[in-house]
């Protein structure tokens, strides 16, 4: 969770206006409020500017004190320790001013550390954060070095803490000192300047040359030298590696919201996927080491989070009925601290679009200490689940930034169905896989191109409502509890997704008049039952929409689908619930990109 940036240059430049951008680009990772100062050797004065809500708002108070200098950090915050407000927004500083911090992460034991160490300090805010920042202008004024202060505050927090630190000097004031422990960090390089961000996303505009650091190690960070050093002290070279992102993917050009935007990406998303690993005659382009290493597996366990593991409910059909794999599908947060009986040869799966989640990270450290294999699928190559595990493969799907995920989920089903097919007996499974997905790809399309329809459901179905149903069966059920994660998440219509047959259990009872339930009907063998449970709603007073295939349509119903492969269909249905969550959030008046309470990279567990 938080963004961060750091930036430090010659005196010719200007550090604000890098990391206001640099922020603005990483306002997904939250957005309870954001600061950041700036130390100008020239002009010897300190600016730390600190405001609640968007970095819009923190842009504007910047704008009015006119803040110049040409070294600087910021912030942008997800509130885990203290409500959002001036006051616990980030960097904070140590009382006579000297330090500046900003954190992404947890220090789990601050409220020790504070009794322990900084009894009868003052403290301006409720954090974690200013706690580190305090110890470290102790430790200084005791007789330690910058760096020694902060080593010695590392190893007294506690090792299920978590950070991603960024520390000014006023008296070395161009100088950056960082750390990192589970949060993820990286030092950018330019031709005389360097920069430190918790994604390079937010710092494509300045360099695409960067340096990862590890778990436990610390730089100081000048704007002509970069020094690294591992746990013991000991300097460590590290080679710089070159992303290959176009700055303008993480624009919005001419689209209201990302979401939108990243909707409609989603053609281009199967495309880019079937060139990559399905480019001529059907033949999977995966690894081989991946192929036999999952061939020798008894068992694959999926572990993902939220629209990841629904992704993941998906993936393990295919695996199960194309490659005869059995197949679990967990989420992370659960299999970390509650694992279950394991088989004897299992080979894990990691599904995750930012590859940062720390409860996914929590299990494959779990796993890695078992000694099993495993295979990360994420958008963000060298990110930490991709690093740690055995194998990766990137989603290339371009940078997601909406909170809420769309393009990733469908880039997740699609590599896994890759993956299952390169592990399936193609000969007997009779499927051309590339011509399905390019069949998807143009049926996308369409529905994004009568999208207007869909809004109008929304506005007449969704806007008004408390609350939502959308029901299926077999693969259905696994979709629509992405469906119902995406409509709640971005509209905060409470939304259910649930299993058609299961309804008459208990959750029928919520049904009233007017209740909005979407049924998605895509197996020929279940579209019987799903009417009937539809019908059981509709005697309750329920207003319905049906999302059908051609094979199962009637006339009544309302939106149908072309006939594509049975597994397949979650890449297709999923659309039009990704477009009316859209639009009942427009219909709402709310921000799209921003759901309230969340953020998109989720570091913390
Ligand atoms: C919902 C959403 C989240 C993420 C989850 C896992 O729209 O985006 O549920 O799917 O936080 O994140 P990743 O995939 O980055 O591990």
């Amino acid at each position: 969770f938080c963004g961060i940036v750091g930036f430090t240059g010659s005196n010719n430049y200007q550090s604000a206006p890098v990391l206001l951008k640099g922020l603005q680009k990483l306002e997904y990772r939250g957005y309870d409020s954001a600061g950041l100062y700036v130390s100008d050797e020239t002009t010897g004065t300190d600016q730390l500017v600190k405001e609640n809500g968007r970095v819009s708002e923190l842009a504007k108070l910047v704008a009015s004190k006119d803040v110049k200098g040409s070294a600087g950090i910021a912030h942008t915050r997800w509130a885990t320790h203290g409500v959002p407000s001036v006051d616990n927004a980030h960097p904070h500083k140590s009382g006579d001013g000297r330090f500046y911090l900003v954190h992404n992460g947890v220090i789990e034991n601050y409220a020790e550390l504070k009794q322990t160490y900084l009894a009868g300090v003052h403290f301006e805010s409720d954090t974690d954060t200013e706690v580190a920042v305090q110890m470290i202008d102790k430790f200084v004024k005791e007789g330690a070095t910058t760096i020694d202060a902060l080593k010695k505050l590392i190893g007294l927090m506690d090792e299920n803490s978590a950070y991603g630190f960024l520390l000014m000097d006023r008296e070395e004031p161009e100088r950056m000192y960082v750390a990192k422990q589970k949060s993820p960090l990286l030092i950018g390089i330019g031709a005389d300047f360097n920069v430190v961000t918790s994604d390079a996303v937010a710092m494509l505009d300045q360099t695409h040359d960067f340096i990862e650091l590890h778990d436990g190690e610390i730089a100081i960070v000048d704007p002509d030298n970069v020094q690294l050093f591992d746990q013991t002290g000991a300097s460590v070279t590290r080679d710089i590696f070159h992303l290959d992102i176009d700055a303008t993917e993480t624009d919005k050009g001419t689209y209201p919201f990302y979401m939108l935007k990243e909707i409609d990406e989603q053609p281009i998303v199967l495309r880019h996927l079937i060139s990559r690993y399905l480019p001529q005659d059907n033949e999977p382009q995966i690894g081989e080491g991946i192929i036999n290493d999952i061939k020798a597996a008894d068992r694959l366990y999926i572990i993902a989070a939220g629209t990841s593991y629904n992704a993941g409910l998906v993936g393990a059909r295919m695996f199960e009925r194309w490659a005869g794999i059995p197949t679990e599908v967990h989420v992370s947060s659960e299999f970390a601290h509650d694992q279950p009986l394991l088989s004897e040869n299992p080979f894990f799966i990691f599904l995750s679009q930012s590859g940062e989640t720390a409860d996914s990270r929590e299990v494959l450290q779990n796993i890695n200490a078992l000694g099993f294999k495993s295979l990360t699928l994420t958008n963000v190559e060298k990110s930490t689940l991709w690093r740690e595990a055995t194998y990766a493969l990137p989603l290339i799907a371009g940078p997601e930034i909406a909170v809420a995920s769309t393009k990733a989920y469908v880039a997740q089903i699609t590599l896994q169905a890759i993956l299952a097919y390169a592990l399936a007996d193609r000969k007997q499974l009779n499927l051309d896989l590339e011509q399905e997905l390019s069949k998807i790809a143009v049926t996308i399309q369409g529905i994004i191109d009568d999208k207007e329809t869909l809004q109008k459901v929304a506005d007449d179905m969704l806007v008004p409502s408390q609350n939502a149903f959308y029901i299926g069966r077999g693969v259905d059920a696994a979709v629509v509890l992405e469906d119902a994660l995406k409509l709640k998440e971005v509209s905060y219509v409470q939304t259910e997704g649930f299993a058609a047959g299961e309804l008459k259990h208990g959750t029928l009872a919520l049904i009233e008049q007017d209740t909005p339930v979407i049924a998605i009907m895509t197996q020929p063998s279940l579209a019987g039952l799903v009417r009937g449970n539809l019908a059981e709603t509709q005697a309750r007073g329920s207003k319905t929409f049906t999302i059908v295939t051609k094979a199962i349509a009637k006339p009544e119903d309302d939106l149908v689908l072309p006939d594509i492969n049975e597994l397949l269909t979650p890449l297709v249905s999923v659309v039009p619930a990704q477009l009316l969550a859209y639009y009942t959030s427009l219909g709402r008046g709310l921000d799209v990109d921003h759901p309230r309470n969340l953020a998109k990279s989720v570091t913390v567990q």
